[in-house]
C-alpha cells in the first residue's frame, strides 16, 4: 500500500477515530476510460447485432420510407469503429501505462502463487472458503478471465472487419487487412455464424463479470465499481466490528 488518507470524522464501531483508509491507486484514466466506452459499444453491438441477425418480422408503411435496417447497421458499424479503435488504443495504453494496465495481456501460468490465487479465487466465489483475498489489481481469477475476454474482442473485431469487407470491396483497406479470414471460411456465411458465436461468448462474460463486480465489491472488502470510476482502490477492513 503506497498511501492512507485519513477522513476526518469517521469513527470505528467503539467509538474511536478509525484506522486510516488504506487506498491505492490502481487504474489509470485511459484505462478506465476505455472501459466505459468499451461497455457501451459492446452493449450497442450486441443488440444491433442480434437484429442484423433476426430483423423484425415487418416494418409499417411505404417501403421507400423506412430505413430502419439501415440505421441498425449504421449504429453496429459506427460502434465496431468505436471498438477496434479503443482496443488498440488500450493495447497501446498497456505499454506506456502502469503495471496493472498490462495485467489483462499476460498469462503468469509460469507463477505457482498465481495458480494457486485462480483456484482460491474459483473457491471463493463457490462459498467453499471464508475469507477473501485482498488484490491491489485484478484478483487472479478476474484476470485469467479477462485475457481470454480480449482475444474474444480481437476475435470480433477481425471477423467484423472481415464481414465489412464483403460491402467495401476488394479495393478496400479492409479486405487489404482482414480478406485472409475468407481463406480460412471461403463461405462468408461461417464467417457470419463465428461472428455470431462470439457475441453469446461476450454476452456470458459480461453477465459473469457485473455478477463478480457488484458481488466481491460487498463481500471482498475492497472496492471494485468505485475503483473503475475514480482508479482508486479501497480497502475496507478498517471498519469491520
Ligand atoms: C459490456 C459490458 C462490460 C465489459 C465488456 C467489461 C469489460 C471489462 C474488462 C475487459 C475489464 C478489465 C479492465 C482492464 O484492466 O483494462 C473490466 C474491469 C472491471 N469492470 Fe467491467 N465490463 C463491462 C461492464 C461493467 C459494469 C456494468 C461494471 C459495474 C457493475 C463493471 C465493473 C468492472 C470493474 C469493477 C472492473 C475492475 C475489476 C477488478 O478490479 O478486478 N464492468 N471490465
Ligand atoms: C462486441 C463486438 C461485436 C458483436 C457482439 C457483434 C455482433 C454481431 C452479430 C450478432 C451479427 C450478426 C451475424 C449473423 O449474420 O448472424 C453481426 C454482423 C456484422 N457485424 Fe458485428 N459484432 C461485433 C463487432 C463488430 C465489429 C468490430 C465490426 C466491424 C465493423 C462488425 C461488423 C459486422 C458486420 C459487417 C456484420 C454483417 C452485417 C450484415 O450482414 O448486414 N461487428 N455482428
Amino acid at each position: 500500500m503506497t498511501e492512507a488518507t485519513q477522513v476526518p470524522g469517521v469513527l470505528d464501531s467503539h467509538g474511536e477515530r478509525a484506522a486510516p483508509l488504506q487506498t491505492v491507486y490502481v487504474y489509470e484514466a485511459p484505462v478506465r476510460l476505455w472501459h466505459w466506452v468499451n461497455a457501451l459499444a459492446i452493449v450497442v453491438l450486441a443488440t444491433t447485432g442480434y437484429f442484423i441477425a433476426s430483423p423484425l418480422p415487418s416494418t409499417p408503411g411505404e417501403a421507400s420510407a423506412n430505413f430502419l435496417m439501415g440505421y441498425i447497421r449504421f449504429a453496429h458499424f459506427a460502434s465496431g469503429y468505436v471498438l477496434a479503435v479503443g482496443l488498440l488504443g488500450r493495447i497501446y495504453w498497456a505499454f506506456v501505462g502502469n503495471a496493472y494496465a498490462r495485467q489483462i495481456f499476460t498469462l503468469p501460468l509460469w507463477n505457482p502463487k498465481w495458480v494457486w490465487g485462480v483456484l482460491y479465487e474459483l473457491r471463493w466465489y463457490l462459498f467453499l472458503v471464508k475469507r477473501p483475498q485482498k488484490y491491489v489489481g485484478h484478483n487472479p481469477l478476474a484476470h485469467f478471465s479477462m485475457f481470454f475476454f480480449m482475444l474474444l474482442l480481437t476475435f470480433m473485431v477481425v471477423t467484423g472487419f472481415a464481414l465489412y469487407s464483403e460491402g467495401a470491396g476488394r479495393d478496400s483497406w479492409q479486405y487489404k487487412l482482414f480478406g485472409w479470414v475468407f481463406a480460412i471460411w471461403p463461405n462468408s456465411q461461417d464467417v457470419h455464424t463465428w461472428h455470431h458465436l462470439g457475441m453469446w461468448g461476450i454476452v456470458v462474460f459480461v453477465i459473469i463479470h457485473v455478477y463478480a463486480a457488484v458481488r466481491e465489491d460487498i463481500m471482498s472488502r475492497q472496492s471494485l465499481i468505485s475503483s473503475m470510476v475514480s482508479g482508486e482502490r479501497l480497502f475496507r477492513d478498517e471498519y469491520e466490528s
